[in-house]
């Protein structure tokens, strides 16, 4: 039988493509072949891109201050501290006039004296995702749309590897225990070094990033947490925060990397196991060989559960959390269904716990949805957006849990962290957090502090 030659031509095409998939599948069961591939850290635009120079990346003279920060194990990672325009302008001529480049010590920086001088500032600690340095793409835009909040300091690290940051730990590779060994270096060193208290803190992560924010905030919950892995190498002199943070914001994420692979397709396009689903032994060999977990969904689940206050055995939850689940509808790398699967445990999480104590009236749950071809039920313009509190939250006095997710219409799965969205999640954290405060000053409330 004579094919005709266009037909051919495509079985080829398919049959290339077919072959190629099943021989990077392969090479995934090799795990530093895995690691590559997860964390794709060697790509970066850093030959043609000067991250100690962060003019070039749309910030005034000496607004960002570039940095390193010493890791426990003897890492340095590459930092940046982005002034917020206002504090920016009410100390200009200083600022420009002092500007360097790179530091050892951000203790020595005029921006540094400026945020702990001031008793309202307040700091976004901000994870990125894989591949790239902390200037990739468009994460400068999410700094510069923080950086108009008033008051409001934004320090972000390249992890391990990435960008300028060293990788001097045998397997000379990033891992899950080593990035959060980076993130909860961060998060102490702002705590404890810099002495600013976790109310005014607010943890932001994005994709890979979420991953990084929920263990590490985990870790200044709960450090003995049997989810966190066991070889982290936290600092000598970490604290702890049960109080919890002002708010933990969550943009693109996704229930463990396991199930993210199910469903992720690299670029939008190219499918990882999605092919495996009619083969579900196959799947599963696939499955257990994933070396870096990143059980988030879990460690979300810990960090709402029950703290144990007033109670001298303690649990391992958090007192007070106020986490936003924030993705875009056209997300084409994480499936926005991820996170309604995120929302939707904590949701019930949530309000199981508050129905067994006797106050259980109090938890509320709002939901609000509409189709894609209108409905006017929305109110915050999103897709959907949905919203669970229990009953301590609603007494307003700094304690209580609560879980909002907002599944935006655009933004896709990196444009979206410079949208206002995520700006205003942002604001609504320190707001109800002040609001707390001011409650908590009232009423002589105290330990909402690490200090
Ligand atoms: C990058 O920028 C810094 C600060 O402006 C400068 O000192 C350094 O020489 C630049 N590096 C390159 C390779 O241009």
């Amino acid at each position: 039988m004579a094919w005709n030659p266009l037909l051919k031509k495509s079985f080829y095409v398919v049959a290339a493509g077919a072959w190629t998939w099943a021989l990077f599948l392969v090479l995934l069961l090799n795990p530093w072949f895995q690691r590559h591939a997860l964390y794709a850290h060697t790509i970066h635009s850093g030959f043609w891109h000067n991250v100690s120079n962060p003019e070039e990346f749309g910030f005034a003279k000496g607004q960002v201050q570039p940095f390193t920060l010493k890791t426990a194990d003897g890492e340095s990672l590459f930092c940046w501290h982005v002034l917020p325009l206002d504090v920016y302008l009410e100390h200009e001529n200083e600022i420009v006039q002092k500007t360097t480049g790179l530091v050892e010590d951000l203790k020595e920086t005029v921006g540094y004296r400026i945020l702990k001088k001031d008793e309202g500032s307040k700091v976004v600690i901000n994870f990125h995702g894989n591949a790239g340095h902390v200037a990739q793409g468009h994460r400068p835009s999410t700094y510069r749309s923080i950086s108009s909040i008033p008051h409001t300091h934004l320090l972000t690290c390249d992890y391990r590897g990435f960008g300028k940051s060293t990788l001097l730990k045998a397997p000379n590779i990033p891992t899950e225990s080593g990035l959060i060994t980076d993130g909860i270096s961060l998060i102490n060193y702002i705590l404890a070094d810099l002495g600013h208290p976790s109310s005014r803190t607010v943890l932001l992560g994005q994709s890979l990033g979420t991953a990084v924010t929920t263990a590490s905030a985990l870790y200044f919950t709960d450090p003995e947490s049997t989810l966190l892995p066991t070889d982290i190498t936290p600092p000598q002199d970490a604290v702890q925060s049960k109080g919890g943070f002002a708010g933990i914001v969550l943009v693109s994420p996704f229930p463990s990397l396991p199930v993210l692979l199910e469903t992720y397709r690299i670029f939008g396009i190219l499918p990882i196991l999605s092919p495996l689903r009619g083969y579900p032994k196959i799947a599963k060999f696939v499955n257990a060989r994933i070396v870096d977990r990143w059980p988030t969904l879990e460690r979300l689940t810990a960090l709402l559960a029950p703290s144990g206050k007033g109670d001298s055995r303690g649990g391992s939850g958090c007192d007070g959390v106020r986490l936003t689940l924030l993705h875009a509808r056209n997300d084409q790398d994480i499936d926005f269904r991820l996170s309604e699967d995120i929302y939707a445990t904590l949701e019930s999480q949530i309000l199981s716990s508050s129905s067994s104590s006797e106050s259980h009236s109090h938890s509320s749950v709002l939901e609000e949805r509409r189709s894609i071809h209108g409905g006017e039920r929305v109110k915050r313009g999103a897709f959907a957006y949905r919203r669970v509190e229990d009953a301590e939250s609603t007494k307003n006095d700094g304690g209580g849990k609560s879980v909002e997710l907002e599944i935006v219409r655009y933004g896709g799965h990196n444009e979206v962290v410079g949208f206002a969205q995520v700006s205003l999640a942002v604001r609504r954290a320190f707001r109800e957090a002040e609001a707390e405060a001011e409650e908590g000053k009232a009423r002589f409330r105290v330990g909402l502090d690490v200090e």
